[in-house]
């Protein structure tokens, strides 16, 4: 059968493994006498090299024979042990994990805060106790969802409290995740702290993915190694999985009918041992791995990273502020949201999801962490400036979101491209502020740009002039007489308005504005109106065009004609007197005339005897002359006529 052995890319020593062998393989190198508290790690062929050197482990602290140096192991201790071995004047070495370091300062904090600690692990492993071990106040230790579930039923109280959850670097992930889940229905007022080790994570992942590719998996780890049995646990659900501490527990059964045999180890795991796992499936004959294994190490050396370089990362974990990724290297990488994207407003999980093969820049590597600092968006516009130079100078027109005002103009974003616009360039006309484009989608013309700087500067106004002038264009190639428009009141003058029409201004005379006596344009429209106005006149040659306002459904002698005819009575004010009568004005625009002899039955001398400015009065329309614009009214016309004396002595009764 014409097998394969597939080897997972983070198989072996995890970062804060390789940092306590490498601190304990110091002092043995230098001869200094040291011991390690418990065993280093959970190998035992490391802890017997180190052994032979003369660095071995001890059960307490009371066991650190006199003049050696303590070693404490990347599980981390609680801090009892700390006071105790400054108590007693004894040296140590912290070979704490800096990610499980973390946990014991967010434990110890969100405790002295008054807070709730739940921890999310096994309360017998090391670290764990390390971990409770920094506690300032109430800490809890659940194994998994069903005893998280457990402890809100059977404390309620905590349900109101502060609670803080944090887990064990090498808890479960999907357990992790349904506790969370969990623990956000319960606790309303709760901090998550996802605390789970990358390298576990990364480890679990690649498991999972290989495990499902192959026929059969070979866990190597110590039997004591947490994060192994989590890798055994991972990889079992897929296919037949095989845990072997040692290469001399391998047997050709293992692996008899698989087609493809995957090959991962824990944290714990020097690559020494995983040489000799392949070595021992190698001498038997059936296929021969030496090649991958040169390759796999040949893969070691590549995976140093140094800072500004450019690599290929696959998405391991997707939070709501950052990416965990895995760069085949022992860090783990982190890129955050805002390195993601030039856009604030997107989130991680718009951009990838676990599993994606991603390209980024190294911004910085942290040796001491086993962290890396790395940017998506950098690379994006490196990729994305090839355009911007090739626009420069040129036609082309971009497009992109204007994300900040700066001293001088604003910076558009375009691809993850950065491109200065100076404020003479960034709108059509002086003096317009630049805040107003905030957040626009723009168009805009690269000017120049500077390729060793990576820096661009282009032209929104270029973009607008062009298009002014196409709307103008098209404008006076389309204008007709009658047309309506709406537009903007521009500016005034003492005969009219000017009304931007998009592009075109037109003017309104002062004669147009309204069908009323008007003094000035002021008194009727203001600067930044909108109004809806119509062609009255327009001049294609000199560009000019005169523009309408008023409106003939609003003509007051239309509304006469329509609503007051002749005969009819209404009320009117007086508005003026003269020596032959009164005028009243009816409706806004129509004033008509109560000549004195209309005014009453009696003689009248001057009217304003008997009316006077602002009185308001019945009168009859009894004639409109709409060609010369004239009304006349009668007040008259609406008395009793006086008796006639004569008639009276008429119809007097007559005395017998
Ligand atoms: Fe540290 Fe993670 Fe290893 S917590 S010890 S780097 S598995």
């Amino acid at each position: 059968m014409n097998r394969k052995i597939i080897v997972a890319k983070s198989a072996g020593f995890c970062f804060g493994v390789k940092r306590a062998v490498g601190i304990a393989e110091d002092f043995a190198e230098k001869g200094i006498p040291a011991v390690t508290l418990g065993e280093i790690i959970h190998n035992p062929t490391v802890v017997e090299e180190l052994r032979k050197k003369g660095v071995y482990p001890v059960e307490s602290v009371s066991e650190v024979p006199e003049g050696a140096t303590l070693i404490l192991r990347s599980h981390g201790v609680p801090l009892s042990v700390i006071d105790e071995l400054e108590e007693k004047c004894i040296p140590y070495a912290d070979a704490t994990c800096p990610f499980v370091a973390r946990i014991h300062r967010i434990v110890a904090e969100r405790t002295a805060a008054g807070d709730t600690v739940i921890i999310t692990g096994n309360p017998d492993h090391a670290e764990v106790k390390g971990i409770v071990g920094h506690a300032k106040g109430d800490v809890r230790v659940v194994r998994n969802l069903a005893e998280l579930e457990e402890l809100s039923k059977k404390e309620e109280n905590l349900c109101a409290k502060c609670i803080t959850i944090v887990s064990q670097t090498t808890f479960l992930r999907a357990e992790w995740e349904n506790c969370e889940k969990f623990a956000k229905k319960v606790y309303t007022n709760l901090l998550i702290f996802d605390t789970i080790c990358n390298d576990a994570c990364t480890k679990q992942s690649e498991a999972d993915a290989l495990s499902r590719r192959c026929n059969g998996m070979i866990v190597v780890g110590g039997r004591k190694s947490s994060n192994t049995a989590r890798l055994w646990e991972t990889c079992a659900v897929n296919c037949p999985t095989v845990l072997i501490e040692y290469p001399s527990e391998l047997k050709p059964n293992d692996w008899k009918n698989c087609e493809v045999i995957g090959v991962t180890a824990g944290a714990s795991t020097p690559y020494g041992i995983i040489k000799e796992v392949l070595q021992t499936m190698s001498e038997n004959k059936e296929i021969s791995f030496e090649e991958m294994l040169e390759q796999s190490f040949e893969k070691e050396e590549s995976k140093y990273v140094r800072n500004g370089e450019k690599v290929q990362a696959t998405v391991m974990v997707v939070k709501d502020t950052e990416i965990v990724v895995s760069v085949g290297s022992k860090h783990t990488g982190f890129v955050s949201s805002e390195e993601l994207s030039e856009d604030p407003s997107v989130k991680p999980a718009d951009i990838v999801k676990v599993g994606d093969e991603i390209t980024l820049k190294v911004l910085h590597v942290n040796d001491a962490d086993g962290t890396m600092t790395l940017s998506k968006k950098k690379v994006d516009a490196e990729k994305n400036f090839q355009a911007i130079e090739e626009a420069a100078g040129t036609d082309e027109i971009l497009e992109g979101t204007v994300v900040e005002v700066v001293k001088g103009g604003v910076i558009v974003v375009t691809d993850g491209v950065r491109v200065f616009i100076p404020a003479s360039q960034a709108t059509a006309s002086r003096n317009e502020a630049l805040e107003g484009l905030l957040k626009q989608n723009v168009k805009f013309r690269v000017l120049e740009v500077n390729a060793q700087r990576k820096r661009a500067i282009g032209s929104i106004k270029s973009v607008l002039n062009e298009e002014r002038k196409a709307r103008q264009a098209a404008f006076w190639e389309n204008v007709e007489v009658g047309q309506v428009f709406e537009g903007k009141v521009k500016s005034l003058t003492s005969y009219g308005a000017f009304v931007d029409l998009g592009g075109v201004d037109g003017m309104v005379h002062v004669s147009e504005l309204s069908w009323l006596r008007v003094a000035k344009p002021a008194d009727v429209v203001s600067v930044g109106d909108t109004l809806e106005v119509f062609v009255k006149d327009v001049d294609k040659e000199a560009k000019k065009i005169s523009l309408g306002y008023k409106k003939e459904e609003d003509n007051p002698w239309e509304i006469l004609r329509r609503d007051y005819p002749v005969g009819t009575v209404a009320k009117a004010k007086i508005v003026s007197m003269t020596a032959f009568g009164a005028f009243a004005n009816l409706i806004p625009g129509i004033d008509g005339l109560i000549h004195i002899s209309q005014i009453s039955y009696e003689r009248v001398a001057k009217p304003e005897d008997v009316l006077s400015v602002g009185q308001e009065v019945d009168v009859k329309i009894t004639d409109i002359d709409f060609d010369k614009h004239r009304v006349s009214f009668s007040i008259k016309a609406l008395l009793e006529p006086p008796v006639k004396e004569e008639a009276a002595e008429e119809e007097a009764p007559v005395e017998e």
